[in-house]
């Protein structure tokens, strides 16, 4: 048996549970049931994460106090994860005197370790808030492509990035105030004295997915910096020990919080287990974290050094997964695919996600696909035609005709024997977090057992004399078919598992339980197992989902990591441009494409979502910032000119996968369009 710590990222107390945010929940409920199927001992815990500017901020919008605010939202976190049956031992909060602690004694470990730096540092200010400014609370012109209304961190339009004191005419976007240059002193982690126990620590078997541990390499190959982990006041967090009015960054307490919820859980209701066992360098006990590819930096490289630094043991590693995607696009608002858990739940049963979101999941950092037509019929087809058909097809004979009994002896030993032998590499799939795995090789169990009754049409020989053993024989091998099937499918199906178990009258239910027929054995009255889902409840879910959330905020973005800053220099006059060979002209791919759509892009006013065809199996999707001269349908059927062999491009909202040309002057911007006869895909020199 192995004793295992399970956490997930820490949801922020400023917003909502949506479809997004499940995937991970899920896939790790998931893991941590099927890893206690197979009889280890398994702690699962998790907190909201409540410190930060943005939850300060939220909470003066809301006129309350931040406590109040992060008590109001875990509440809906809780309740939004029971809904989904996402089962944590523990649920603690951030703002805990236990997180507050334990991040103390983690900081001046690191200080007394020589760790930690003081120097002052120059920021943007907001003189009527009285606040320093992060980069989301700033706004102003793009120094590079002029275009207004640009965050102090990057330009949509442009995709530059730049420092906030390089915007053009800054204002706070929180007074409105035009914001000075103030200098204060600030703590910094000293990340560099960690980067060699960091390459190795990345390399570890089993650590991180070998896909992150190559990205983590790019950026050990570009130098690892100090890491500002203080904010001045006003901030809602925990105060740094010895420096008044500094408070840490919510990132440092976020993770430390992980250890903090598990100690809270250990003191409230689970005494006999200990803390250092699990947190001590030489533990042999394992932690896990499921966490998302965009948090991979805080938890792959700041995490293990601040755990190193305090001479505490680092995760045993790191599940990461990829994005949610909804029928292909990122959630939306206004095409009601930005769903809430809450919504979700007042319209589909929640055992339907989670056996979608299984069915779709592997160990590989891939982004996943909800498609909701796809979503209804793969439930649909497996769930209530395959698995649970198989039930009300054999169990109304047991009820009705053999007062509730399973024949006295095994008819199909060698079959029912290839369900139980199937365990061991199902349950291997789990482990190895291979749900998708796992669940096909179910769906090929429940497709043969469907054709093993479909064969021996049991409603058939109940109507001939003499067959009575028969039919019995044939029933209790297809419950017991069943009876495997739900084992096997507990972890991801808990609420259908415990119907099953209830209607199996058995004790057990874990993979070890299942491991031989039954015979003899009494069983429930059968009740219906699972509704098919109902298309229309969908569209309700979808048609709620513009509804309740036209009107939601969208929730502050808490301060995000900055890129890597690029030099910028003036726009060149006509004639001062860099002189290129044309050899170098020659590398740009320009080519003639066809707008196949043109959208405006929820959030943005000034971009517009291009698909074009360029002649390639699949279009190409591209964001161009010319929203403000365009309106989607002068362009959709025109032909335009790309350059088509630009490195992708990651924006706010989504990838960009190539440049449309346009002809500039300040005053007003013209998209280039090949003469009539050109057609999509022609190359353009
Ligand atoms: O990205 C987020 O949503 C963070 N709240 C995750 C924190 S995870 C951990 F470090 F606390
Ligand atoms: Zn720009």
């Amino acid at each position: 048996m192995r004793n295992i710590l399970v956490t997930n990222a820490l949801p922020y107390a400023n917003g909502p549970i949506h479809m997004g945010h499940l995937l991970g929940y899920i896939q790790a409920d998931i893991w941590v049931r099927a890893m206690r199927a197979m009889g280890h001992d398994v702690t699962y815990v998790c907190a909201d994460d409540a410190h930060g500017t943005a939850i300060m901020l939220r909470a003066e919008a809301n006129g309350i106090s931040p406590e109040q605010q992060i008590a109001n939202v875990q509440k809906e976190h809780i309740r939004d994860f029971d809904g989904f049956g996402v089962h944590f031992d523990h649920y603690d909060s951030t703002h805990s005197d236990t997180n507050r602690a334990r991040a103390s004694e983690i900081y001046v470990k690191n200080r007394e370790a020589g760790n930690i730096a003081v120097r002052p540092v120059s920021q943007l200010f907001d003189p009527e808030k009285g606040m320093f400014l992060s980069d989301r609370f700033i706004k102003g012109t793009c120094p590079k492509c002029k275009a207004e209304d640009q965050y102090g961190d990057s330009c949509e339009v442009c995709g530059t990035t730049y420092n906030a004191t390089e915007l053009l005419n800054p204002k706070s976007t929180l007074s409105g105030a035009t914001p000075v240059e103030k200098s204060s002193d600030h703590y910094f982690f000293k990340l560099p004295n960690f980067g060699e126990y960091l390459q190795k620590w990345t390399r570890d078997e089993g650590r991180l997915p070998v896909s992150i541990a190559n990205k983590l390499d790019e950026w050990f190959e570009a130098g690892l910096a100090d890491w500002d982990i203080s904010r001045d006041a006003p901030y809602f967090g925990f105060e740094i020990p010895d420096a008044p009015n500094k408070y840490f960054y919510v990132w440092v307490d976020a993770p430390i919080g992980y250890m903090s919820s598990f100690e809270n859980y250990i003191k409230t209701k689970r005494p006999e287990l200990n803390f250092d066992d699990f947190w001590t360098k030489d533990s042999d006990k394992e932690v896990y974290h499921f966490i998302g590819k965009d948090i991979v930096y805080f938890h792959a490289l700041f995490w293990p050094a601040m755990l190193e630094g305090a001479n505490y043991r680092t995760p045993s590693g790191l599940f990461v997964n990829g994005f949610l995607t909804v029928n292909g696009q990122k959630m939306s608002k206004s095409r009601g695919t930005f769903i809430k858990a809450e919504t979700y739940l007042q319209h589909l049963n929640p055992e339907y996600l989670r056996y979608y979101f299984a069915s779709k999941l592997s160990d590989k950092v891939e982004d996943s696909d909800l498609n909701l037509d796809d979503f209804v019929q793969k439930v649909n087809s497996d769930l209530v035609g395959k698995v649970v058909n198989i039930a009300s097809r054999c169990a109304k004979f047991i009820n009705t005709k053999f007062d509730n009994k399973l024949s006295a002896t095994c008819a199909e030993p060698e079959l029912v024997q290839s369900f139980i032998d199937a365990g061991d590499s199902i349950a291997k799939a789990y482990e190895a977090r291979e749900f998708s795995t796992a669940i096909r090789e179910i769906m090929a169990l429940a497709d043969k057992a469907n054709q093993y009754i479909d064969e021996k049409k049991p409603w058939a020989l109940a109507k001939v004399e003499g067959e009575e053993q028969q039919v019995h024989n044939v029933c209790s091998v297809g419950i017991n078919l069943f009876r495997q099937l739900a084992v096997y499918l507990a972890p991801v199906l808990p609420t259908l598992a415990a119907q099953v178990q209830e209607f199996l009258k058995l004790d057990r239910f874990d993979f070890a339980s299942a491991k031989t027929a039954l015979v003899d054995h009494e069983i429930a009255l059968f009740q219906p197992l699972m509704q098919r889902v109902d298309p229309k409840a969908v569209a309700a879910m979808v048609d709620a989902s513009k509804d309740s959330l036209a009107a939601a905020a969208e929730p502050v973005k808490v301060e995000k990591k900055k890129e890597k800053k690029v030099e910028k220099k003036p726009e060149p006059k006509v004639g001062e441009a860099e002189i290129i060979g044309i050899e170098d002209f020659m590398k740009v791919d320009l080519r003639v494409a066809e707008v196949l759509e043109a959208a405006t892009v929820e959030g943005s006013d000034k971009l517009l979502q291009l698909t074009l065809n360029v002649g390639e199996a699949e279009p190409r999707n591209v964001f161009s910032g010319i929203r403000e001269f365009y309106q989607p349908e002068d362009l959709k059927g025109k032909l335009v000119v790309m350059v088509a062999n630009l490195a992708p491009r990651k924006m706010r909202f989504g990838i960009s996968n190539g440049m449309v040309l346009a002809a500039g002057n300040g005053e007003g911007v013209w998209v280039i369009s090949p003469e009539s006869g050109a057609k999509a895909g022609d190359k353009v020199s």
